[in-house]
């Protein structure tokens, strides 16, 4: 099969890593009859530079006649003015909304040797394995109104919190399915004691679970989630929430591995493409140093294979090579070591070829 991948590096570290995923899928390919066409676009605050919006129409085109995307990270100091109303972010935002990729799919599992680096002890960090479902497409990052007014000589701002019925069911559904071939429970996070929206989300959530008789489904207040996350984190397997709560506490989860820097994401709608970046920024006090942890976007480009391309085994065989390189004690800054962003990612490669 011929693939057609967009590449949207993006600014700071993002096309570093990006590079750096491209060389790895390259290696994969030859393992295979598949063919991957790359062709890379700006996004962030490239774009905004060269086109004066953070995501323009026509790579949204192109985005959406791709197989899948694979996105580094956007943003940086130079565009962080905030009086501007032009901002790198809106084009992330602007690309999720356009895909139509309202799952945010985040696998937290921590590695045995790297356990140490973690701020947590070991003992709470054995048996971590969840997958934070973040609801990417609605809720307060998009609700309307929105937006700043002045009332009787005061500054004011609005945001809204706002979920139909339909966006939560089908997240919920998902979650529900990606249990199944788990450990068979949903957390249900939400803030149901003030929020109205969280009261609907939970009887969403109750009438999606008895479609699933196998699964728990648990409900959760996201004060109460982000404390168990750190004191009992080993007791989650999925756990699904709206878009800030999930915003929060996976940057939350995130530290239990030790580095930002190593953790994939794939955001997912209902047909293709699907979009895959790691969940750290652009890192703009590392970028340029060739120093960036390339793992979260290696990892990303093997959801992309997983989920979007049908290509399991090859999903695994990077997954496999980047836990054998971990286990090997290779070490990026961040992890605590000195290999360089071209040195972690010649070990990974080595391994795929062992
Ligand atoms: P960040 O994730 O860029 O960096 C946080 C810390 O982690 C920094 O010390 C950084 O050096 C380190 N780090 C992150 N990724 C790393 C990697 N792969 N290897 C080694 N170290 C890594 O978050 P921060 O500093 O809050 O934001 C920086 C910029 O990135 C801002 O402009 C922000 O808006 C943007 N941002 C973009 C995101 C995206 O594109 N999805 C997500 C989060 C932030
Ligand atoms: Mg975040």
């Amino acid at each position: 099969m011929d693939f057609q991948i967009t590449l949207l590096p993006g600014d700071g570290i993002g096309p570093e890593v990006i590079e750096k995923a491209v060389q790895i899928l390259q290696i994969i390919e030859k393992f295979t009859d598949n063919r991957f066409h790359f062709s890379k676009e700006l996004i962030g605050g490239c774009s905004i530079d060269a086109n004066g919006t953070a995501l323009t129409e026509e790579v949204l085109n192109a985005c959406r006649q791709s197989d899948a995307v694979l996105l580094g990270a956007v943003g940086g100091p130079k565009w962080d003015n905030p009086d501007s109303n032009i901002r790198p972010e809106q084009g992330l935002l602007a690309l999720r909304k356009g895909l139509k990729v309202y799952a945010n799919l985040r696998p937290v599992k921590v590695h045995p040797a790297l356990m140490a680096a973690s701020p947590l002890k070991e003992e709470k960090l054995s048996g971590v394995d969840m997958l934070v479902v973040r609801e990417l497409t609605g809720g307060l990052y998009f609700g309307e109104p929105k937006g700043r007014s002045i009332i009787n000589g005061q500054e004011h701002a609005v945001d809204t919190l706002i979920y139909s019925e339909e966006e939560i069911r089908r997240i919920v559904k998902m979650s529900f399915e990606l249990a199944r071939n788990r450990r068979k429970k949903v957390t249900s996070v939400d803030k149901a004691n003030v929020l109205e929206s969280s009261r609907l989300w939970r009887k969403v959530a109750m009438e999606v679970s008895r479609d699933f008789p196998d699964v728990i489904l648990e409900h959760m207040l996201v004060d109460t989630a982000s404390m168990r996350l750190v004191t009992s984190p080993s007791s989650f397997d999925v756990i699904v929430t709206e878009n800030m709560f999930g915003d929060i506490l996976t940057d939350e989860a995130s530290v239990l591995t030790g580095s930002m820097g190593m953790l994939p994401s794939a955001s997912l709608g209902n047909g293709k493409p699907g979009l895959y970046e790691p969940i750290h920024g652009s890192a703009p006090d590392i970028a340029g140093k060739g120093i960036a942890n390339p793992i979260g976007m290696i990892l990303s480009a093997a959801l992309m294979l997983r989920f979007s391309l049908q290509m399991e085994k090859e999903a695994l065989m990077i997954e496999q090579a980047v836990n054998r390189t971990i286990a090997d004690g290779c070490r990026t800054a961040d992890m605590g070591g000195s290999l360089s962003t071209e040195m972690m990612t010649e070990e990974i490669i080595r391994r795929i070829h062992e």
